[in-house]
């Protein structure tokens, strides 16, 4: 299984804090955020991986990362997204590199407490479709929220005003290699993007989706608070505890 950090878009929540770099760059406690995804995929045995950077400051991620050595990686890949086309977009920009294997993709500002290897291996056995994870937040509205009827996923609504339960889909996703095909299915969402959210309907509606319960704490790090909140966490508990 291949990974993908999705480090595009503008972080334009943030402003102005990034304004004159990228958001992934930015602190969270003491590594950068890019640090924690990356981390995140390592943990769960995933070794060749891609970075997706866009918006300001991409050159700074080459600068920053290099070739992986302080993962200890041999190597890193980089693409970059040109505009704030949405998660699916940028997740279309690694088909090349996909090259017929099933992914994991990491949300470049998602941070976990713990690791994802069960989900990984779980997944593994799975062979086809997709798998989510989903944790229970106290602000569902902010997020991806599952429909659902005991361990059956029914639906996911993108940012629901009426929320169906009190869980987020985290922004780590497992895909095999029909994602990229689903993708070019696609049109652009009311905020005019391509969502990731409308990509896991296709595989929910195909039957083809599994979901894990996320241990640990998570938390996105894309507004000020919750920018707080994972620099509060890490500085309290550590993050990718193996
Ligand atoms: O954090 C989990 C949530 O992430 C999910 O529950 C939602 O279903 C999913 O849509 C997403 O919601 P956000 O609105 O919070 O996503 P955001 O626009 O903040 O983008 C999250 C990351 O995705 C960002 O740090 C980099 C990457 N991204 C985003 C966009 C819009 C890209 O690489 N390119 C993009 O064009």
């Amino acid at each position: 299984m291949k990974g993908v950090v999705l480090a595009g878009g503008l972080g334009s929540r943030l402003s102005p804090l990034t304004r004159i770099t990228n958001k992934h760059l930015l602190p969270v406690y003491n590594e950068p955020m890019i640090y924690y995804p990356i981390k995140a995929l390592i943990n769960a045995g995933i070794d060749d991986i891609m970075i997706v950077t866009g918006g300001n400051s991409a050159g700074d991620f080459l600068k920053l990362l290099r070739n992986g050595k302080d993962f200890g990686l041999k190597h890193l890949n980089y693409t970059y997204q040109e505009g704030e086309g949405g998660i699916a977009d940028a997740l279309s920009l690694v088909e090349h590199f996909a090259d017929d294997e099933p992914i994991c993709v990491v949300l470049g500002d998602n941070i976990i407490e713990n690791n994802i290897r069960a989900a990984a291996a779980e997944y593994r056995v799975q062979g086809k479709g997709a798998k989510i994870l989903l944790k229970k937040v106290p602000d569902p509205q902010r997020f991806g929220v599952p429909e659902l009827d005991g361990d059956k996923v029914l639906n996911i609504v993108e940012k629901p005003t009426d929320p169906k339960s009190d869980y987020a889909v985290i922004g780590i996703y497992f895909y095999d290699a029909t994602v990229f095909d689903v993708i070019k299915t696609l049109v652009p969402s009311g905020r005019g993007e391509l969502e990731i959210t409308d990509v896991n309907n296709h595989y929910i509606n195909r039957g083809e989706m599994t979901w894990n319960e996320l241990d640990g704490w998570w938390t996105d790090a894309g507004t000020f608070e919750s920018l707080l909140l994972a620099s509060k966490l890490v500085a309290k508990d550590g993050a990718n505890k193996i």
